[in-house]
């Protein structure tokens, strides 16, 4: 499906997402899925460039992160003759002006009928001033063709800052106008949770309480924090990690099927979801949460130092660069099954993953000794990134005469099943926007949700004095603090 004729403004398009991510995206877009015709870009953003300086700076960005290398000059031909560029404060209102005229102009030469899409890639900080002039400009709606408006994570600090941002975009746009982002949703595999869920009729009947014995999400990092020292200590692992990326895997595989595959149906039940977590706050919130911090080691045989010596951090800093945690989702389907998250950075590996750990067979007949150790439950592990997969743990007996049992695995890679190379989460989401389906973006409610949820977990580790952050050493998997907080439940942690 191919969009219709549009501009996509991209405000902080000088900054790190544009080069890294979004313009590839839009690139590869342009090489694979055709984009409609006349489809440009305007960048809006402060420093003093020209539509010249940013072309060559696009070009440099899809040479460096485009995954379809080398370029082809005859698409980069006709998709940098759409990108423009214009040069303001956020906080100028002719700056505004001077857009409105551009996008008229565009209309008029490029074709693309009114119809808009605005890219807030700034600090979040200056998401109120754009949204406000894009208003008092009058952009935030037009009679030819459709407006919609897409903001990047990480959308607010906390509970109220979240509500209010809600509330100043919601003063300007409508509802179906908002694509939050969460890139984690542009996935392939993640949108493959639902699809492995609800399009085989094997897995579903046992996806529940009755079966299922523990589930634990994995997001371990081996980066550490890239730079990023400013924004890193005023958010931590679970505004960065938590709050939404793990949340919104949690929803995918906790969710009941939706009623059909659109917008306000998956995201009714994935609401659901977040409203069904048991709350945690005070005392309950510590004792179901783990925070750590990194201290130096080695990752992938290079000397990393300790979170505390990288730059922008502050002395004494308690900001996580770690958390587990264990969670209840208190409806028909997940009583009392634990649910545990885990994200971390300079662990050893990049790996995210969802092991379903299913429950063992009522009795066990097969008996083996000491040395043969016990019968492994069944686990399915749906493998996000990387080697994107799907794999089925079960007990098989290793040929001989005496009857030992080993466990084996049945494995589907994505990588030898299916030729096509996966597209970019960017790709898929910003193509979304075009064609005006927000089914893998954030509803407001669903935010706030969110947001309610870890509230009370912020609160509670803000109160607790002094602090329990534990450190683990950069390259190994957590704090021992972290193995003892599973132990204590019977269980262990995967090793990836
Ligand atoms: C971002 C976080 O949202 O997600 C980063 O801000 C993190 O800290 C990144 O590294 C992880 O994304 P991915 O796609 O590499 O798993």
């Amino acid at each position: 499906q191919s969009p219709e004729p549009c501009v996509m403004v991209i405000f902080g398009a000088t900054g790190d997402l544009t080069h890294r991510k979004l313009l590839p995206a839009l690139y590869n877009l342009a090489l694979e899925h055709p984009l409609p015709a006349g489809f440009s870009v305007v960048a809006f953003a402060r420093r003093p460039y020209n539509d010249e300086i940013f072309r060559k700076q696009a070009l440099d960005s899809i040479n460096e992160f485009s995954r379809q290398k080398p370029v082809n000059e005859q698409v980069w031909e006709s998709f940098s003759n759409g990108l423009f560029y214009l040069q303001s404060d956020f906080h100028e209102p002719e700056g505004y002006e001077k857009l409105a005229a551009l996008l008229n102009r565009l209309d008029q030469e490029r074709g693309t009928s009114g119809n808009r899409i605005f890219y807030l890639s700034t600090p979040p900080s200056q998401y109120p001033t754009i949204i406000q002039n894009l208003g008092a400009a009058g952009l935030n709606r037009n009679r030819k063709g459709w407006t919609r408006i897409i903001v990047e994570k990480p959308f607010g600090h906390d509970l109220p800052s979240a509500r209010e941002l809600n509330r100043q975009i919601g003063k300007v746009f409508k509802e179906e106008q908002i694509y939050r982002i969460d890139h984690y949703l542009g996935k392939e595999t993640v949108q493959n949770i639902l699809v492995f869920r609800l399009a085989n009729g094997i897995f579903e009947p046992i996806w529940n309480r009755r079966y299922i014995d523990q589930v634990q999400i994995t997001v371990a990092e081996n980066i550490g924090i890239e730079g990023r020292g400013g924004y890193y200590e005023e958010s931590g692992a679970i505004r960065d990690m938590i709050q939404n990326h793990m949340l919104q895997l949690l929803t995918l595989v906790a969710m009941e099927p939706p009623i059909a595959f659109d917008a306000n149906a998956v995201r009714d039940e994935k609401v659901k979801v977040l409203h069904a977590l048991q709350p945690l706050s005070g005392r309950e919130a510590l004792q179901n949460t783990v925070r750590a911090q990194y201290g130096p080691g080695y990752v992938g045989g290079h000397q990393v130092p300790g979170y505390q010596s990288e730059n922008g951090v502050q002395p004494g800093s308690n900001t996580e660069t770690y958390v587990a945690m264990k969670l209840f989702i208190d409806n028909w389907r997940w009583a009392g099954v634990p649910f545990y998250l885990r994200t971390g950075k300079h662990l050893p590996k990049r790996v995210t993953e969802i092991a379903i750990q299913f429950k063992q067979p009522p009795l066990m007949i097969f008996k083996q000794n000491e040395s043969q150790g016990q019968v492994e439950p069944n686990v399915l592990t749906l493998r996000i990134q990387p080697d994107e997969g799907i794999s089925l743990k079960f007990g098989a007996k290793v040929p001989g005469t005496d009857q030992q049992i080993r466990s084996v695995n049945m494995d589907f890679f994505y990588g030898s099943s299916f030729v096509r190379e996966q597209p970019e989460a960017y790709e898929r989401l910003l193509l979304d926007s075009m064609l005006g389906d927000s089914t893998l973006f954030t509803r407001r409610d669903e935010v706030e949700a969110a947001w309610t949820f870890v509230q009370g977990i912020l609160d509670a580790w803000k109160n607790e004095s002094p602090a329990t952050i534990h450190t683990y050493e950069s390259g190994t998997w957590g704090p021992q603090g972290a193995d003892e907080f599973i132990w204590r439940d019977g269980f262990r942690w995967r090793r990836p």
